[in-house]
């Protein structure tokens, strides 16, 4: 259950106090572990971009989740920022050099979406919170557990240590989007049509739309592939179940399924 002071307390940089990223010099990431990571990166990175699309709604007005949107793009610039410590330690581009090229890339699509989100919010009126609050709670399961099955895939101390402390963090942003999404969705049959055929008909992966679909192919085939990593997914998709009038959507499942060897 998410509460503002607790997060007021508890929002910090990321510690990775301990974590010795020169041990990925002597012992390198596999090659599609680390790609997963430069995804993850450039998407954590990215989190100013959706807190811009989300300040164009009535978020802005609403104290509390205004607060926690600050707090939640603090948080993930630090993720952004360990991740990209990793990289470099494999001798790779990071922070500025990889997200600069980036932005440039998706310019043109990234200038429509605050238009589009602020002519949503004008349209669906607060139901359309309930879109963004969902959506953020599917995305925020799916970056824990997507960390969950990098650590339990590559079984690289360094890298679990880390990861585990990026999921504690991730758990307090599913706190905020779950009880809001929950909240939202009781609140009106409206926003549960809506939510739902918004889900149905626009959802995708967390990154997708900003990174290429070559790279989420391979993540989704990384981490969620095979029997383990399905299962993974599909408690997610269990999770969405469990909100008013979204049983059945099988978002992550049929996600995979498309993407699948
Ligand atoms: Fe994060
Ligand atoms: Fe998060």
């Amino acid at each position: 259950m998410f509460d503002l002071d607790d997060l007021k307390k508890n929002t910090a940089r990321l510690d990775v106090s301990g974590i010795d990223f020169s041990t990925f010099k002597d012992q390198p990431l596999s090659p599609g572990a680390l790609r997963c990571l430069r995804y993850m990166h450039d998407v954590e990175y990215h989190t100013v971009c959706y807190m811009r699309d989300l300040l164009v709604t009535k978020a802005h007005q609403d104290h509390e989740i205004a607060s926690f949107l600050a707090f939640w793009c603090f948080e993930e610039y630090w993720h952004g920022e360990a991740i990209g410590q990793i990289l470099e330690a494999h001798e790779e581009s990071a922070h500025g050099a990889r997200v600069q090229p980036l932005r440039a890339r998706i310019r043109r699509r990234e200038a429509l979406k605050p238009w589009l989100h602020s002519v949503g919010s004008i349209v669906a009126g607060r139901e359309w919170m309930a879109v963004h609050m969902t959506w953020g709670a599917v995305n925020e399961w799916t970056t824990q557990a997507g960390y969950a099955r990098l650590a339990a895939t590559e079984r690289h101390p360094v890298l679990t240590d880390l990861l585990k402390r990026i999921m504690r963090q991730e758990g307090r942003h599913i706190d905020f989007y779950a009880t809001h999404a929950r909240a939202g969705l009781e609140a009106s049959g409206r926003a549960r049509r809506l939510v739902r055929f918004a889900l149905a008909r626009a959802w995708s992966p967390v990154g997708a739309g900003v990174m290429p679909e070559a790279e989420l192919t391979h993540l989704t085939r990384f981490l969620f592939g095979g029997a383990v990593g399905l299962a993974a997914a599909q408690r997610i998709d269990r999770q969405v179940d469990r909100l008013p009038g979204l049983q059945g959507l099988e978002l992550l499942e049929r996600s995979i399924l498309a993407r699948a060897a």
